[in-house]
C-alpha cells in the first residue's frame, strides 16, 4: 500500500510510520512539525514538510503520490487549551480536516483513517468499561471537534453509498479509532513521546522520578475510585500503530467496509496513584508530586471496552502491565533526556 500519513512525525504518527514501513508498506508523512520532530520519522518514510493550512502545499503533496490511503493524526490535543480557546480546536481540528478530506478525495483517494478519542464519550454513564455503543457526548471542545470529524466521514461514507453514479469500489470508506491513553516508547529507546509542554501523565511521573522534569501535578483525590484518583486505561504506542496498520490493511483488502468506529485501549484501568508508582518502580526513584485541585470535566474513570476491534481484526495489546510500560518511558527518558534532536 502506498499510505499519505498527516501528521506522521508526531508521537503516535511516528510509531504508526514505523509500523507501516516494517509491514512493508510505502509512506509519505506530511507535516509541518509544529508539534512533530523530523528525526521521529522513519528514515525509509518520505517526509514532506508541509501544512494543512496551506492549499497548495496540501494539493502539491498529493499530487504524483497516488495514495492508496491515508492516515490522519495531525490535530491540536489538549483538553484545556481546547476550552481556553475552542475556535481556534475548530479551526485545526475540524476545519483542516475538511480542507484534507476534500483535497484527498480530489485526488482520487477515497480510503481514510482518522484519530478520534475516549473524549467523543464525554462523562460516562456506567461504571464498567465503555463499548463503541456507549452514547458521545464531550465535555469539552477538544472532544467536540473529534466527535464532529467522525460525523463529517460518516456523513460521506453514506453520501457515496446513496450515490448511483460512483462504484462501489470507488466509495468512500473510513475507520476512527477512539483512542483511550496512548503512552509507551519503543523496546530499543529510538522512538518515544516529545511533547513541549509534555502534559500526560506517564511521561511527566517518570520525567519527574529521574530528575529531568519537574515535580508532578495529581489533580484531584477525591474522586470516587478505590484509592480517590482517576482511573484511566492506559495503551502501550506500539498497540496503538499495530491497531491502526491492521485497520488500514482490512480496509484496502474490503474487510471493512463503509464508516467504522473502534475504541483501542487494553480493558484495565489503572489510577493516576497506580501509575505514580509503576514510573517509580521502574525508574529506581519514587516520583515527586503535589496533590492539586481537581480539574474540570474530568471523568473519575475512562476505560476501553475494545471487543468489537479484537473481534473484528484480531487485535490484542502486547502490553498489559503498566510497570513493564513504565520500564519503555524510563529508557526513553534515559537515552533521550531532551527529546529528539531538533
Ligand atoms: N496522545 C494521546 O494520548 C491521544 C489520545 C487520544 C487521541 N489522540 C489523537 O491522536 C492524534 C495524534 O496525537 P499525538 O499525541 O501523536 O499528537 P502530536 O502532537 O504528537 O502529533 C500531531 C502531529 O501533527 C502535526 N500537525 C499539527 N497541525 C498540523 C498542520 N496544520 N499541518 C501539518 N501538520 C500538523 C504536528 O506537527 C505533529 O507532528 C491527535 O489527533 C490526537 O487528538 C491522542
Amino acid at each position: 500500500m502506498k499510505v499519505a500519513v498527516i501528521g506522521g512525525a508526531g508521537y503516535i504518527g511516528s510509531f504508526t510510520v514505523r509500523s507501516l514501513v516494517e509491514s512493508g508498506h510505502t509512506v509519505s508523512v506530511f507535516d509541518n512539525l509544529s508539534f512533530g520532530h523530523a528525526a521521529a520519522v522513519h528514515r525509509d518514510a518520505e517526509l514532506v514538510r508541509g501544512s494543512l493550512e496551506n492549499p497548495a502545499e496540501l494539493e502539491g503533496f498529493f499530487q504524483g503520490r497516488a495514495f492508496d490511503a491515508l492516515v490522519h493524526f495531525a490535530a491540536l490535543t489538549s483538553v484545556p487549551d481546547s476550552v481556553r480557546d475552542p475556535l481556534r480546536y475548530y479551526n485545526a481540528n475540524v476545519a483542516l480536516s475538511v480542507q484534507l478530506f476534500t483535497a484527498m478525495r480530489k485526488a482520487g483517494v477515497n480510503t481514510a483513517l482518522v484519530s478520534s478519542t475516549a473524549a467523543t464519550y464525554g462523562v460516562p454513564l456506567q461504571d464498567r468499561a465503555l463499548d463503541e455503543e456507549h452514547p458521545t457526548n464531550p465535555t469539552n471542545p477538544y472532544g467536540e471537534t473529534k466527535l464532529a470529524m467522525e460525523s463529517m466521514l460518516r456523513a460521506t461514507v453514506v453520501s457515496d453509498q446513496i450515490n448511483p453514479s460512483i462504484a462501489a469500489e470507488d466509495r468512500f470508506r473510513a475507520v476512527a479509532l477512539r483512542y483511550f491513553n496512548a503512552c509507551g516508547a519503543s523496546e530499543d529507546g529510538l522512538l518515544g513521546e516529545d511533547h513541549r509542554p509534555e502534559t500526560h501523565l506517564m511521561p511527566n511521573a517518570v520525567r519527574a522520578a529521574l530528575g529531568v522534569g519537574a515535580s508532578l501535578k495529581l489533580f484531584g483525590n477525591d474522586y470516587p475510585t478505590p484509592d480517590g484518583t482517576c482511573v484511566r486505561d492506559y495503551i502501550h504506542v506500539e498497540d496503538l500503530a499495530r491497531a491502526h496498520v491492521m485497520a488500514l490493511e482490512a480496509l484496502f483488502a474490503r474487510r471493512l467496509d463503509g464508516f467504522q468506529v473502534f475504541n483501542v485501549g487494553t480493558g484495565q484501568g489503572a489510577s493516576n496513584l497506580e501509575i505514580i508508582e509503576a514510573a517509580g518502580e521502574a525508574a529506581g526513584r519514587p516520583v515527586p508530586y503535589s496533590v492539586e485541585p481537581r480539574r474540570p470535566g474530568d471523568p473519575p474513570e475512562l476505560v476501553a471496552d475494545s471487543t468489537r476491534l479484537q473481534q473484528t481484526l484480531g487485535w490484542k495489546p502486547r502490553y498489559t502491565s503498566i510497570r513493564q510500560i513504565a520500564e519503555t518511558v524510563v529508557r526513553w527518558y534515559k537515552g533521550n533526556p531532551d527529546g529528539y534532536p531538533d
